[in-house]
Formats: structure tokens, sequence, C-alpha cells
């Protein structure tokens, strides 16, 4: 028998929550291929399942523990599978997650992932492994991640890793800990490698990509970013997120000075209310937001705007709900994630405020929010009728064999007819029709 071929063992990794957490399960599949493991898909012909998970909210966490409970009947058939936790859960539960669930075989947190070879030998002995010490350099700079995602035509590049915001209902700067950036050189390295292996769109993540800085020679965000657009004239380049208390000028000029940086700003707002804002601690008013709005807009007045919007914060009134609703309105947003407040454990909120607003306040004003949004993505897309953008391709459509899908650069879906285009063409596409979240057209040859 072939040795090699006794030593290669199958890893199976599901990823939930943020872009970053699933950056990461990159990084991870890259540290783990290096001991020999190959990706599978099939969670039953594992050797070592791992769950990289998220806790911004009560339900992530509730549907990842039911998802272990069904991953756990795999090691009936396989006495030697091995079961691991990763990511923000694992950071903020701990050990405790072993006690919870005996199945668990290993808990590594999201600055330990160099140590999980270390730790599977540990846990292949019989014992359980943990590891969720934060670190304040960690950035993973150096591992070229191996990318999991099949459609080859857009990555996700890591810039920066932690977060020092602090805002009150948040559960990252616990779980991610000090914000840290990551040396350039190597982030250029890894988007060059992207674009010799064909790749056409990156987006550069971190929680607030605004405060991206490297002292040793002062690159900022809107350096890093010019830097990135320079490298090719066909690489779309996409950021997320900005916080809208450090969104600056320099970075609303470099974005209009390179057509290849996508004109989608994604800029999450939370609440329209100055009262909840400031008991969020989001450090912006209304008002000020407002301006940055102006300023993107007129700079790049094709420029999508896209938000986050928590609804139902400690003490909110129904006036600083209807605050939310005037504020989405007077932006008019593309696109928006709206959620209900979850209490998150060990949180200034959590520890200071009462989580008052009663759960049907909560659900009703959330779906006020859906449904207002749902009127303003039909508007905003209503307006591309007619319009020409350049899409580039990601993929077949799921729903018909015959059409592909991609995105313009304002980030919204159009569907089209395939004709003789490919996944990662750029094509020039005039807008139909549409609906609340998918443009259609077609190609103009
Ligand atoms: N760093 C990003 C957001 C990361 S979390 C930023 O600051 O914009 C993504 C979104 O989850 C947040 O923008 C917020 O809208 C939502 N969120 C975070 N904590 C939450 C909580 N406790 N309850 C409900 N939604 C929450
Ligand atoms: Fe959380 Fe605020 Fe940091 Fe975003 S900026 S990750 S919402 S603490
Ligand atoms: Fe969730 Fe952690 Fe991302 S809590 S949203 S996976 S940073």
């Amino acid at each position: 028998m072939n040795i090699t071929s006794i030593d290669i063992k199958k890893l199976y990794i599901e990823t939930y929550g943020c872009q970053m957490n699933v950056s990461d399960s990159e990084v991870v599949s890259a540290i783990l291929q290096k001991e020999n493991y190959q990706i599978t898909d099939k969670p039953e012909e594992a050797d070592l399942i791992l769950i990289n998970t998220c806790s911004i909210r009560d339900n992530a966490e509730i549907r990842v523990k039911g998802r272990l409970e069904n991953l756990r009947i795999h090691k009936k058939n396989n006495k030697n599978l091995k079961i691991g936790v990763l990511g923000c859960m694992a950071e903020r539960i701990k050990d405790k997650i072993l006690e919870d669930d005996p199945s668990v075989d290993l808990v590594v947190g999201p600055d330990a992932y160099r140590d999980l070879p270390k730790l599977l030998e540990v846990v292949s002995g019989g014992t359980k492994g943990v590891n969720t010490i934060l670190s304040l350099e960690e950035t993973y700079a150096d591992i070229s991640p191996v990318r999991l995602d099949e459609n080859n035509v857009s990555a996700f590049v890591s810039i920066m890793r932690g977060c020092n915001n602090l805002c009150a209902y948040c559960v990252v700067p616990y779980t991610r800990g000090r914000e840290r950036s990551r040396d350039p050189e190597t982030i250029l390295r890894e988007v060059k490698e992207l674009i010799q292996q064909g790749y056409k769109e990156v987006t550069l993540l971190g929680q607030n990509v605004n405060s991206y800085l490297w002292k040793e020679d002062n690159t900022d965000f809107p350096d890093l970013l010019e830097k990135v657009a320079m490298l090719s004239p066909v690489l779309r380049v996409r950021y997320s997120t900005s916080h809208p208390k450090d969104l600056s000028d320099k970075l609303i000029q470099v974005m209009s000075k390179y057509d290849t940086i996508c004109k989608n700003v994604h800029l999450p707002i939370q609440s329209g209310s100055n009262n909840v804002l400031e008991r969020m601690k989001r450090k912006y008013t209304r008002e000020s937001y407002l301006q940055k709005i102006s300023a993107i807009r007129k700079a790049m007045p094709e420029v999508s705007v896209s938000t986050d919007i928590i609804t139902g914060f400690c003490g909110e009134t129904e006036d600083d709900h209807l605050d939310t609703l005037n504020l989405m309105k007077e932006v008019g947003y593309d696109f928006a994630f709206m959620f209900k407040y979850s209490e998150r454990p060990g949180t200034f909120a959590a520890k200071k405020y009462a989580d008052d607003i009663p759960e049907e306040t909560k659900t009703r004003r959330l779906n006020e929010i859906i449904e207002l949004q749902n009127q303003l993505s039909l508007e905003s897309k209503q307006k591309d009728i007619g319009e020409v953008f350049e899409v580039l391709i990601e993929g077949r459509s799921k729903k018909s064999s015959e059409e592909l899908f991609g995105r313009t650069s304002q980030n919204k879906v159009v569907v089209f007819p395939k004709m003789h285009f490919k996944t990662g063409d750029y094509v020039q596409v005039k807008i139909t029709d549409c609906s609340s979240a998918t443009l259609k057209g077609s190609a103009i040859l």
C-alpha cells in the first residue's frame, strides 16, 4: 500500500458568521493542508469536522449548537472522528463548550489557528484540546489561504483583525481582541497571487477598515486601497466594513479616482436616532452621517449605499424607531442588513442597560424596517432599467441553466441570457426588468 495514501486525512469545515470567518476558514484550511488534510464537502467521510462559529446574536449560537448535535452522529460510524469548534463562539464560551457538549474534542479561538497541528496531536491521544488565547500581533500575514469558494472569480483578503470600537451592543471586540493591521507588503503579495491565478475581484476585509494603519511607513486605508487598485486594470476591488465615524475625504478621493474600485459603500448606521446612537457608543450623529453620505454621492453620483440596522436596542422609543425609518428614506438605501437587538453577555449594554423592548415590539419594528427597505431596494433597481452596466460574471443562475448571474460595480445582482459568455468575463448588460432583489437584462454585443 502507498504510504502517502494512509497519511492523508479528510477535513470538513463549515463556516458561520461574517466574511472574516470565511477568510479565516481559508487560513485554517491552509494550515491543515500542510498537515496532510484534504478538504471534503462530505461530513460523513471526514476525519476532522471543524465548525467556524459566530456569536454576534444569540440565534447565531443556537444554530451552531443544533448543527453540532447533527454532526456528532458521524462519530458512531467513525470512532476516530474528531470535532472542533473554532471562531467567535469558541472564544466567547471557551472550554465550557466541552462541558455542554462532550462530543466536541477541540476548541480554538480566532488567534490560535497556528496551534491547530499541536492541538490535533493532543486530541489524537484522546485528550481535549483548547487554545483561546487572543493575540496583539497575529494577522496570519504569511499564510496563503486555500480558497474554498470554487468560483475562482472573487476572493476575500483580510487586511486587519480585531476591533477597538467597543460599540455597546457588540461582542466582536471580546471575541476578536484588539485591533491590529496586517503588513501591506503581504497583502499586496496575496492580491498579486490572486491576479496570477485569474481572480477578477478582491474584497479587503476588516471590522473597521478605515482605521487600518501600518505604522512602519504610515500606510493608511486609502493608501492601501490605492496600492491594490494599481496592481491591475481588470481587478475589481471592494472593501468591508467602513465605520461612519472614520470614513475620510481621502478615501472618497481614492474611490473616485479608480474605475476598478467598486462604487458601493457599506456604511452601517445601526439607528437613525441620535439618542440611540449615543447609547450605542457609535461616536457619530445622524447629521454627521448624512453629511458623509452627501460627500460620497457628490464625488461619485453612481455610487450605491448599503447599511446595517439594529432595531429594538435598549430604551428605543417609538420616536427613535420613526427616526430610523425617516433616515432610511432620506438616504434611500440600495440594500440593508436588518436585525433585532440581541443582548450579548459581557458587553457594555448587557452590563449597563435593560434589554427592555418587548420581543413583539422588536418584531413589529423589524418588519416595518424590512418592508420599507424592500420598497427602497425596488426603487433603487427600477432606476437602473434602461441603463447599461459592466457586469462581472460569477456563475450560472440558480433558476435557469440558460442564464448567468454577476454583479455590477454597485454590488447589484444581474441575471441575463448566457449566450457565449462564461464565469469571470466582464460583459456590458442593458437592464430591462427587475425585482427588489435582482436586475434582469441582456448582454450588449
Ligand atoms: N464591524 C462592523 C459590523 C460587524 S457585525 C461595523 O461596525 O459596521 C455586523 C452587524 O451585526 C452590525 O453592523 C450590527 O448591525 C449587527 N449586530 C452587532 N451586534 C449585534 C447585536 N448584539 N444584536 C443585533 N445585531 C447586532
Ligand atoms: Fe462591533 Fe462596533 Fe467593532 Fe463593528 S465597530 S465590530 S459593531 S464594536
Ligand atoms: Fe460573528 Fe465573529 Fe464575525 S461574532 S459576525 S463571526 S467577527
